[in-house]
């Protein structure tokens, strides 16, 4: 049931994107932002449409921000990927952008795909000009240096750092490199109804947690295949983890901790959050 809805949701958000980049100019870095949407979970993407039905807000309205963030999210892999980042030639089980095309393509795809994030997020059809301009707003903030380039920023610095960071410092690596664009894609819902997005939040931030831990696990114990990205490059790198630091045990307890206090934070929704706490158990079962 969880899975097909997951499906649903990101069929739809390729049918978006199919529709607004099939109208682009048929140039290099036009395919590559194409090439770097595909796949992947949809995630992201997911909450931003399941959080906006649990608002009773029509999915006419709510794709586009779903597609926005997920186009945002693909432009931080994408960047991710490059040499100067992680230095990634596999993710979504094919080459990575630069590997398929050079660095400048994937530099110029990253920034399109951001600009384009933007662009979908304050579409017409998305709602009020005070909505349109509240998920630009925020998603400005989740994406730049309050949020994921903050997290991103921090990660790289930890590579060299003369000491091993502390809980509370990889708590907060971690709540911006994936936590942000998780929070406001579980709030993006309440935004588009203009509620209170206080429980989502809540919601989001033991998710993105409990997410992030399931991906550092994966890094250790994941089969490549299944992942469709090179594993075993945390440590290779010398990256702080809550693995790292936890151990894998200590991490998946806490892992499941924090499933637990996602799910507990929808309880006042009543049943219709049942497929968001799927989600959250999901995150923490995944094997890609
Ligand atoms: C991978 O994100 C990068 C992280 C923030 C850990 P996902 O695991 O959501 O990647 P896709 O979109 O499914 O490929
Ligand atoms: C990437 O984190 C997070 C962002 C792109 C914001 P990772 O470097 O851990 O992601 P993977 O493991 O390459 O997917
Ligand atoms: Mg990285
Ligand atoms: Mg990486
Ligand atoms: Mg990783």
């Amino acid at each position: 049931m969880f899975r097909e809805r997951l499906a649903q949701d990101a069929a739809r958000i390729q049918e978006q994107f199919d529709l607004v980049l099939g109208a682009l100019d048929d140039l290099n870095v036009t395919h590559a932002m194409a090439y770097a949407t595909r796949g992947g979970k949809r995630l992201r993407g997911f909450l931003v449409l399941e959080s906006a039905r649990l608002h009773a807000i029509d999915a006419a309205r709510a794709i586009c921000p779903a597609t926005g963030i997920e186009a945002l999210h693909a432009y931080s892999l994408v960047h991710d990927d490059l040499p100067c980042m992680d230095d990634d030639d596999l993710r979504r089980g094919r080459p990575t952008v630069h590997v398929k095309w050079d660095e400048g393509t994937a530099l110029l795809a990253g920034d399109a795909l951001q600009a384009l994030a933007f662009e979908l997020c304050t579409r017409i059809e998305v709602g009020t000009a005070e909505i349109r301009a509240d998920l630009a707003l925020t998603l400005a903030k989740a994406s730049g240096a309050q949020g994921m380039v903050l997290g991103q920023a921090l990660d790289v610095d930890a590579e060299t750092a003369p000491n091993p960071l502390t809980l509370r410092e990889i708590t907060r690596l971690q709540s911006g490199k994936t936590g942000a664009l998780i929070e406001w894609s579980a709030c993006a819902g309440a935004r588009l109804a203009q509620a209170d997005p206080e429980p989502l939040r809540q919601y989001a931030q033991a998710l993105g947690l409990a997410f992030q831990i399931a991906d550092d696990i994966l890094d250790i114990e994941g089969d490549v295949e299944k992942a469709g990205k090179r594993l075993q490059k945390d440590a290779e790198a010398g990256k702080a983890t809550f693995v790292s630091l936890l151990g894998l045990d200590a991490a998946k307890t806490r892992a499941i901790d924090l499933v637990d206090q996602a799910c507990a934070a929808l309880d006042g929704y009543g049943p219709k959050a049942e497929t968001l706490k799927d989600a959250a158990r999901f995150v923490i079962a995944r094997d890609s």
